[in-house]
């Protein structure tokens, strides 16, 4: 043992001594590269510009670009795609026309796959797989480094709670343990352990910090909120992206206590470097810079110098650096070791990922060929879609569907192509997406009785689709009335055995700037549902969202619901492979849905009012609504199966546990159905009495197991200290001792519970 011991203290010295000689080699590298630049070309490295023609990700777009890569003064860019060619034009002006040949970065928004386009994060979140989710990041870094693109900005690990703001798309929903273990999967995903293959590339995590939080869920809007939730609710999955070793980090456009992150010291420099010893570099959101003279905090030259300050290393977009700095210096406002400081973060980022070595490391003209959208990538798009579903209602076991039944496919998402993939799809074809009345003859092949009607349109004004189609026709108008629409597909519900009806959101209604005060179905889709629910015809619904909706009226009216988010390139195909019963769907919410935009915001890791309202009854004089229960419509953690689950043997291993001590919870699940299936096991802690107050329970733990019909398995989940701490108002991490009750169970409202103690003091105390 001693010998084993003795062992493992040797490799951990060695390798961390090789670490070090790493760094070092890194370290005199850069200085000796740093010794031969000027100020500006420093100053150059700072700056991201995006030439704009091929994918507009925001308002301006950068001029001059070939002029600026050639003077030294691009530092990398973004929003240029494939082919390998192309980037290889642009690397080698770097290389070749510049003094130094400083190599660019090639930075892209890759969120949900490259060309082949995964779920919507949400929707990929609802797997609550973390191994699935790892491998999109691992396809979707193989698919787009074969086209050139070496930096990702994704993941996008804000927790929110706020469906009305439409950035929830591109999260993880509103846990921060879950989506602190979505960070770790995705930037081990896309970054492997090995930054410099030409297979990986740099991770972002992003938006830092508390973006997920805008009042009013208005997109950019102001963020106001107490130092303990910040850092139990919306940090832990910044923290995790680092300990999990994440390249770069972007700044959030909100400001933070008052100040805009962009430009926080104490967010960038006392938080992300100090306390948590992130060694890789922060980029701006696109222009944030620029944007902090609207929220009123100075001059371009004043912020430039404020952001540079508070530890931002490079610019996106704006310009404001290069076009400030070196003033600044020369006006004694900031000094030269603020550049350097940046520059080499920038530049060891370079090094990180093999650009000193062969800038045309990630260029390989033969690969597109060969990894892009090839079979098992579409494959496995087809298996993460069809897990990201998540069945919200099946009234009688309505599904799966039977072949032999005739089908009335319903619906303006029902037999369309561009807006399957969802939102923040800026290098895939949208045209290659499996609508899914294909999908449906795909799966049960083309002889089934189905016939299709449009039925409505997503919306019927004019004026809101102009919002939404700014990136291409999302929301099209038909030339006919509604009322001939309807009518059409009401008389070809009324001869079918089964109505399916999809519906919901286009891509574009959620995603950036795309918040909505209503988040119900558009009036349009609303008549749709009630007229086919009329039929008396069995009606299932499908539908797709970039957020939770509103949909009480349409939860009492469907005998089914299939919940599928923006599914990807195979949506079609893997919505029918789920309504068919060839993947029997699994997807938990990992966000509440609201009965109504009034209970926003609702999320189940809530802390205890004074006034505390047992179950839904209105009492007077308890914390509630003279209107509207105060649960969700459907809580975090929901969702069927085809089948069912049971809970039984719930158990710990001891009933007082010690600081140093660990805790085994034991739960067996049974599959009682007739079919096999996968259940995710929710473990949730809640502490009792502490010196400030704690939700009501939280996300501490979570597996998913696959069951054949009758088949039952124990499951156990270790609890250490760490699961049973929190941060005070000090942002002192701590667990303090006395009982705590540990849940498990199918949903975060549904679960049986056992409770321990924690003895002794935790030694901060
Ligand atoms: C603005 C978005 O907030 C950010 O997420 C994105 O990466 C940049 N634009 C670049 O497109």
């Amino acid at each position: 043992m001693k010998k084993f011991v003795f062992l493992i203290t040797v490799v951990v010295l060695a390798y961390s001594c090789n670490q070090r000689t790493a760094d070092s080699e890194i370290d005199r590298f850069i200085n000796e590269l740093m010794s031969q630049m000027s100020i500006q070309e420093k100053i150059g490295q700072l700056n991201l510009i995006t030439p704009g023609a091929d994918i507009p990700t925001g308002a301006t777009v950068s001029t001059d670009v070939e002029e600026k890569i050639k003077n030294g003064q691009v530092g990398g860019i973004f929003g240029i795609s494939g082919p390998p060619e192309r980037i290889r034009q642009t690397q080698e002006m770097a290389v070749n026309d510049s003094r130094l040949g400083i190599p660019l970065l090639f930075g892209l928004d890759v969120i949900h796959g490259y060309k082949t386009v995964f779920p919507i994060p949400i929707g990929l979140s609802c797997s609550w797989d973390m191994e699935l989710i790892e491998e999109t990041a691992r396809i979707a870094a193989r698919e787009a480094t074969a086209d050139g693109i070496n930096w990702n900005y994704s993941p996008m690990i804000d927790v929110s709670r706020e469906p009305r703001w439409g950035r929830v798309a591109e999260g993880g929903g509103e846990d921060p343990y879950l989506n602190s273990e979505i960070a770790r999967a995705m930037v081990r995903g896309y970054q492997q352990d090995d930054l410099a293959s030409s297979y990986t590339m740099m991770s972002t995590a992003k938006h830092f910090a508390l973006y997920g939080a805008p009042e009013g869920g208005r997109d950019y809007n102001t963020v106001d909120m107490s130092r303990t939730r910040m850092f139990n609710i919306y940090m832990p999955p910044f923290k995790a992206a680092i300990e999990e070793g994440v390249g770069c980090i972007m700044t959030a456009f909100n400001d933070v206590e008052g100040v805009p992150a962009t430009g926080n010291r104490w967010l960038l420099t006392n938080i992300l470097r100090e306390k948590w010893d992130f060694d890789g570099f922060v980029i701006s959101d696109y222009t944030s810079v620029n944007e902090m003279v609207d929220h009123g905090i100075g001059d371009l030259q004043a912020v430039s110098a404020l952001a540079l300050k508070a530890g931002l290393d490079m610019d996106m977009v704006g310009e404001a650096f290069l076009t400030t700095l070196e003033k600044s210096l020369e006006e004694g406002i900031i000094i030269e070791a603020y550049i350097d400081n940046a520059c080499r973060n920038v530049l060891r980022a370079k090094y990180r990922l093999g650009l000193f070595d062969d800038p045309y490391r990630y260029i390989d003209e033969t690969l597109p060929g060969k990894e892009i959208l090839t079979a098992e990538n579409l494959h496995a798009a087809r298996d993460a879609a069809a897990r990201s579903f998540v069945l919200l209602k099946n009234k009688g076991n309505i599904l799966p569907l039977d072949k032999n039944q005739s089908i009335a496919l319903i619906g303006p998402l029902a037999y369309e192509k561009s807006n399957m993939m969802g939102t923040w799809v800026v290098s895939a074809d949208r045209q290659m997406s499996v609508p899914v009345l294909e999908g449906m003859k795909n799966v049960a092949g083309e002889e089934i009785n189905i016939r299709y009607a449009k039925g409505a349109n997503i919306h019927d004004d004019p004026d809101f689709a102009e919002k939404v189609n700014v990136f291409g026709p999302r929301i099209v108008i038909d030339e006919r009335s509604p009322e001939v629409m309807l009518r059409e597909a009401v008389g070809i519900a009324s001869n079918a055995d089964v109505i399916v009806a999809v519906i919901g959101e286009a891509s574009e209604m959620s995603g950036e700037s795309s918040s909505r005060s209503d988040i119900s179905l558009p009036e349009s889709q609303k008549k749709l549902v009630r007229a086919l629910a009329g039929t008396g015809k069995p009606l299932v619904l499908v539908m797709m969202s970039g957020r939770p909706l509103t949909m009480e009226e349409e939860y009492e009216l469907a005998d089914a619901i299939l919940f599928v988010w923006h599914p990807g390139i195979e949506a079609g195909n893997a919505i029918a492979d789920v309504l068919y019963g060839y993947y029997n769907p699994s997807g938990k919410l990992t966000m509440s849905f609201p009965r109504n935009a009034g209970q926003i915001p609702v999320y189940y890791n809530h802390r205890s009012t004074g006034r505390p309202q047992e179950g839904d009854e209105f009492v007077k004089f308890r914390s509630n609504y003279l209107d509207v229960p105060n649960s969700p419509l459907f809580p975090f953690g929901y969702g069927l199966s085809y089948t069912t689950f049971d809970y039984t043997n719930l158990k710990l291993n001891k009933d007082v546990m010690k600081p140093d001590e660990e805790i085994t919870l034991f739960v067996t699940v049974t599959n009682t159905g007739d079919l096999d299936g996968e259940e995710v096991v929710q473990l949730y802690i809640h502490d009792v009495i502490r010196t400030i107050t704690q939700p009501v329970k939280k996300l501490k733990g979570f597996e998913k197991v696959f069951l054949k019909a009758g088949e039952s398995k124990e499951i156990s989940f270790t609890i250490t200290v760490n699961d049973l701490a929190f941060y005070d108002n000090d942002v002192n991490f701590k667990a303090e001792p006395g009982e705590f009750i540990v849940f498990a169970g199918t949903s975060s409202d549904d679960v049986a519970s056992v409770s321990f103690t924690l003895q002794e003091k935790w030694p901060d105390q």
